[in-house]
This record gives structure tokens, sequence and C-alpha cells, in this order.
């Protein structure tokens, strides 16, 4: 595709946070009218989980605000991400170290915090919602909707969208 920015976000499973932000986005992306200029993928920094959908917390929650997750399956993140993709977004200070580890020199630039876009919230992390109840899976989904929505305004701007 030509001159597409491709965004990568970016958790430790790929299964709760980074899958929803990939479903969230993408929606926003073509409720936007951007699909032909803007893609999407999302992975997971530990391999735990690779090849298994969304888990079933994440994807109920978001069924309800009418994003389906369902076709999703996790995959590890790698050094080649970071030559295919514009933008490397981490939803977690944990993750952001993990993926500097194995980041090509040079390539530095295109890793951010998902939350960075968003100063507003006044948050730097997406709290992990594995190991804790169903509220913590729709804050992640609160957190990556307002991110998302400045994110597509970042991109609009500077990328003259
Ligand atoms: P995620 O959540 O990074 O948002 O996909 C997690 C999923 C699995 C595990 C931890 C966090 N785990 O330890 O298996």
């Amino acid at each position: 595709m030509k001159n597409n920015i491709k965004i990568l976000f970016v958790c430790l499973g790929n299964i709760c946070r980074s899958p929803t932000a990939h479903g969230v986005f993408q929606n926003m992306v073509e409720k936007e009218g951007l699909s032909d200029r803007i893609e999407v993928d999302s992975a997971g920094t530990h391999a735990y989980h690779v090849a298994e959908p969304p888990d079933r917390r994440a994807q109920e929650a978001a069924m309800q605000r009418d994003v389906d997750l369902s076709m999703l399956r996790a995959r590890r993140s790698t050094a080649e991400d970071f030559k295919e993709f514009d933008y490397v977004l981490a939803m977690d200070l944990e993750n952001l170290v993990n993926l500097e580890r194995i980041c090509p020199k040079g390539m530095e630039y295109k890793l951010r915090l998902f939350l960075d876009f968003a100063p507003g919230l006044g948050l730097s992390e997406v709290p992990d919602p594995y190991y804790g109840g169903t509220a913590g899976f729709e804050r992640v989904l609160d957190l990556v909707e307002e991110a998302s929505r400045e994110l597509i305004n970042y991109l609009r701007k500077e990328h003259k969208l």
C-alpha cells in the first residue's frame, strides 16, 4: 500500500489491552474515513498466549461498545516490527522497556507510550486488567477510547490527513 501510516499497539500478552486498542482504534479509523491511509496491528512482548484470540472478558466488554475483537490472534512483537511500523505504542512502562530491548538502533523514535498522546488523562499507563474483575476491562476501554481519539487528532495534524 502507498505510504500508509502503520500503527502497532503492544502490551504483554496481546490478549487484553493491545487487542482492545487495535479494535477500538481500527473502528475509529473506519468511522473517520481514514482506512485507506492508516493500518493497525497489535502484538505482545511475551509469548504466553501466542495464536490465542483475545481474552473472553476483553471481547465481551468491547462487544458492548460495538467493537468486535473475535478475529484477532495474539502474536509476539519482533525487531522487524520497528521496520514495518511507523508508530510502536506501548501500553505501559514494563512493555516500553521490553520493546527498547529489541528496538534496532535508529528506530527508537518510533517507540512511544500510547497514553502520551492523551496528556489530559494524567496517566502514563493502561493498567493490566488480566488478574482483576470486569471493572478493569471497562477502564481499559475508557482509556483506550480517549487515547485513540487523541491519536487520530495527532495523526491528522502530523500527516495532514
Ligand atoms: P495484556 O494482559 O498484556 O493486556 O494482554 C495480560 C495477559 C496475560 C498475562 C498478563 C497480562 N499473563 O500473565 O498471562
